[in-house]
């Protein structure tokens, strides 16, 4: 549990420093996007290889994803304070990712950031911040 004081010194860090969290619109913008990035990896055929390294239930992941995104993007550090430190190369190493499911990842995430409009120079950042990270989780 977050304390209050916790919150607002976050709130107001993230406003002084316009953030990504906050220039995507904050906490329920982050959800949204992460909602649908996982409905697309569900629902597209092209992103079969990807949808099956994933648990059948995928609560935990969009939740995970979530809490981890915000702190990333600037906002409250959710993962961390649940979790401790991300390791998150580590935490993907049982999964055999390569290229095809980089590039299916970044399509899921791409296409939910645009169906949520982004401004032009936010979407632009954040690809190349996503793809370098999803590119870091490659270990084939
Ligand atoms: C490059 C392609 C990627 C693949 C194939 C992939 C795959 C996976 C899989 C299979 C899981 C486990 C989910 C489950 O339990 O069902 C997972 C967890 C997770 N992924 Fe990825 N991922 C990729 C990229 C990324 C990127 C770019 C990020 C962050 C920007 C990310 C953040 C996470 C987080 C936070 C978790 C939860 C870790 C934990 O605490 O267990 N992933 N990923």
């Amino acid at each position: 549990m977050i304390s209050v004081e916790w919150r607002i010194y976050h709130y107001l860090s993230d406003f002084m420093q316009n953030t990504h969290y906050r220039r995507l619109g904050g906490e329920a913008a982050v959800r949204q996007l992460v909602d649908r990035f996982y409905e697309l990896m569900d629902s597209r055929d092209d992103c079969r290889e990807l949808r099956q390294l994933h648990s059948a239930d995928l609560t935990q992941a969009r939740d995970k994803l979530f809490m981890f995104l915000s702190g990333w993007l600037g906002g409250p550090s959710l993962y961390i304070e649940q979790y401790g430190h991300p390791r998150l190369r580590q935490r993907h190493m049982p999964f055999a990712i390569g290229e095809i499911e980089r590039d299916q990842w970044m399509s899921c995430i791409d296409q939910a950031m645009s169906e949520q409009q982004l401004e032009p120079a936010l979407h632009k950042e954040l690809y190349a911040a996503f793809y370098k990270t999803a590119d870091f989780m490659r270990n084939q």
